[in-house]
């Protein structure tokens, strides 16, 4: 048992959910006593990150989809021993920016591989370990894909190149699974303004997670 408590962020692209996170940061810091991690995925430790970068690479458009998610797969793995389960054991609370419903919703739902061999290699993968709580940021693909070019800051990656069928198939996989685990995945509506979005996360992870 780990002392500290886990919590994912997950959404389709363009659902805002980094920017959230950054944005609730300063107020969780202060709500609580214990160290806070904010972390992403694929990535967060220095293996993690370089298995990103051959990942997203947009030259890498030949790239099979089994290999995809094995590769996704093998950076959560180095993420969570290196990077997550030091920080639960020490009573941290840890932000991670997408988890192991990611691969569910994208490589599962949205690339058409056998949900069932996706959610075995997450446990596989983590040795069955789940977020306390999941906020997950729900958005119109319209919406998410409208967003992606307005933000041009942002580094435009392989999946972003993907058509608007890909995205629907991802959100509806994640509205699946929000459906499914009700006790985990809580839905907060992302197509409305990010002071309001920010709010009502900060709230339901002061009323999950951090009530004394
Ligand atoms: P990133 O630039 O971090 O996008 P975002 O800010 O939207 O999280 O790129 C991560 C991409 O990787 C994103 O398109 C989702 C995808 N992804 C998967 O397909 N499967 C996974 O298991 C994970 C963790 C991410």
């Amino acid at each position: 048992m780990t002392k500290g408590i886990f919590i994912s962020f997950e959404g389709p692209d363009g659902a805002g959910k980094t920017t959230v996170l950054k944005e609730i940061l300063p107020s969780l810091r202060k709500m609580t006593e214990n160290e806070v991690l904010l972390t992403r995925e694929p990535g967060g430790v220095s293996i993690a990150e370089s298995i990103r970068d051959v990942i997203l690479d947009v030259k890498h458009t030949n790239m099979d989809d089994k290999t995809e998610l094995l590769l996704y797969m093998a950076a959560r793995r180095q993420h969570l021993v290196e990077r997550i389960l030091p920080a639960l054991e020490k009573g941290s609370l840890v932000l991670a920016d997408r988890f192991i419903d990611s691969s569910v919703a994208y490589q599962g739902y949205g690339r058409g591989l056998d949900t069932a061999a996706v959610t075995w290699l997450n446990n596989f993968a983590t040795d069955g370990l789940k977020p306390d709580l999941t906020l997950y940021f729900d958005v119109d693909s319209e919406i998410g894909l409208a967003r992606i070019e307005q933000n041009k800051e942002r580094e435009v990656n392989r999946l972003d190149l993907e058509k608007i069928d890909m995205h629907q198939r991802v959100r509806s996989g994640y509205l699946k699974l929000a459906a499914e685990n009700p006790e985990r995945i809580v839905t907060i509506d992302a197509s409305r303004p990010l002071n309001e979005v920010a709010e009502e996360a900060l709230l339901v992870i002061q009323r999950r997670c951090l009530k004394k």
